[in-house]
């Protein structure tokens, strides 16, 4: 099993660093959970902020490779100071190292620091449990799934940022 260490969130805000969210989404979606290739960008994607986490990455033969992509998130700016989180994914060797969680640290340091005040995302809905840990909540007439790609999903808030 790799091994992950210097573990660094990143905002990638250079031409051609969103390459390294997209090897992580292409990571997950396509190769892990077997969704179509054109699910791994979209046409809001070039509006958005993203964040890649990258990692030194010891293999089992022992060879080491630095600056690995790990994880990545999306934040999408909504109207009246709201922003919307998304395209959370870390890469199946590199799970349970909470990645997921300091991503979203960072997204919402970000988040508080540009004056959005709330926060929302359509979760998969058995990662709920992982967005509620984070103080994320379904709130009143939100408790319906619906479907996304086929998947049932729900949507979930924190407000009162700033
Ligand atoms: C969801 C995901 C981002 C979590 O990232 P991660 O870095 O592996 O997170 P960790 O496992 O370290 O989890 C942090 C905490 O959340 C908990 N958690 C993880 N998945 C959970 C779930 N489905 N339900 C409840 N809790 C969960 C962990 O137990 C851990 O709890 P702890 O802090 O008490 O130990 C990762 O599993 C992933 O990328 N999955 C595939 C893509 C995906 O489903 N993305 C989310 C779409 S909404």
């Amino acid at each position: 099993m790799a091994c992950y260490a210097n573990i660094n969130i990143i905002h990638l805000t250079e031409p051609g660093q969103v390459e390294l969210a997209y090897s992580v989404r292409y990571e997950v979606y396509v190769r892990e959970q077997g969704y179509a290739t054109n699910t791994v960008t979209d046409e809001e994607d070039e509006h958005c902020q993203h964040w890649a986490a990258v990692a030194d990455k010891t293999n089992v033969d022992g060879t080491i490779e630095n600056g690995v992509p790990i994880g990545t998130i999306r934040l999408a700016i909504k109207p009246d100071n709201v922003a919307r989180l998304g395209r959370v994914a870390v890469i199946s060797s590199a799970r349970g190292l909470k990645v997921g969680p300091k991503l979203i640290d960072i997204f919402e340091q970000y988040c508080i620091k540009q004056g959005y005040h709330t926060i929302y995302l359509h979760a998969v809905s058995e990662k709920r449990g992982f967005y509620e840990r984070l103080g994320y909540v379904v709130e009143q007439g939100d408790h319906e799934e619906f479907s996304e790609d086929g998947t049932p999903h729900i949507r979930l808030w924190k407000r009162d940022l700033v």
